[in-house]
């Protein structure tokens, strides 16, 4: 992928649904002189999504999508993204699966963090399947993203150990604290 010269940042679109916690992570991250990237777009396919107050909070253009005809959705962010000249997409809590061929137009462009360390555990509620399975360790991961679910390449992963009197709440929070690290450290490896 092309090398960023710390001059010319990354156009880049950040898709969430809900809290947004990994997307005001992403902000404070693109806000730094060493960030690669920009962000320029948030797009969300809920309107009440929470952390659609971050994109408001640092003045980032959001436009909620709605998804009920996935064709139109998707023809609406592409018009979107090529106006805005978008060639970077960070999934961050998105919890739509993008068609086949919205992916092969951003090619090794669109990434996501997922809570496991994958390939275990691909879809939701993962810290459960996690705590349900007495595994040792938990996760997240950020990976490229492809047809399949939560499949494409790894680019970073982070582990967390699970104590017995881990839930899911208290796994969840560590995990996030994990994900708030790898999300801009992944970001850096793609464009270093
Ligand atoms: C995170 O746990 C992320 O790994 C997963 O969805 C959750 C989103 O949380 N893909 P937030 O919206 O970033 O707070």
């Amino acid at each position: 992928m092309k090398k960023s010269t710390g001059l010319k940042k990354v156009k880049t679109a950040v898709f969430i649904s809900g809290r947004g916690r990994n997307l005001k992570n992403l902000i404070k991250f693109s806000n730094k002189k060493n960030s690669p990237i920009k962000i320029n777009l948030v797009i969300s396919n809920k309107k009440n999504a929470k952390g659609l107050k971050f994109a408001k909070k640092s003045r980032i253009e959001k436009k909620i999508i709605n998804f009920t005809n996935m064709k139109i959705a998707e023809k609406k962010i592409l018009y979107l993204l090529n106006k805005k000249k978008i060639n970077f997409i960070c999934l961050a809590g998105f919890m739509k699966i993008l068609s086949k061929n919205f992916i092969k137009k951003f090619k090794g462009k669109i990434i996501n963090i997922h809570p496991s360390l994958l390939p275990k555990y691909k879809g939701l509620n993962t810290h459960k399947k996690a705590i349900e399975n007495n595994d040792k360790f938990a996760g997240c991961s950020v990976h490229f993203v492809t047809a399949k679910l939560d499949s494409g390449k790894i680019i970073m992963q982070k582990k967390v150990k699970i104590k017995k009197n881990d839930t899911v709440i208290s796994l969840a929070k560590k995990v996030l604290e994990k994900e708030y690290l790898i999300y801009p450290a992944a970001i850096k490896k793609i464009y270093n």
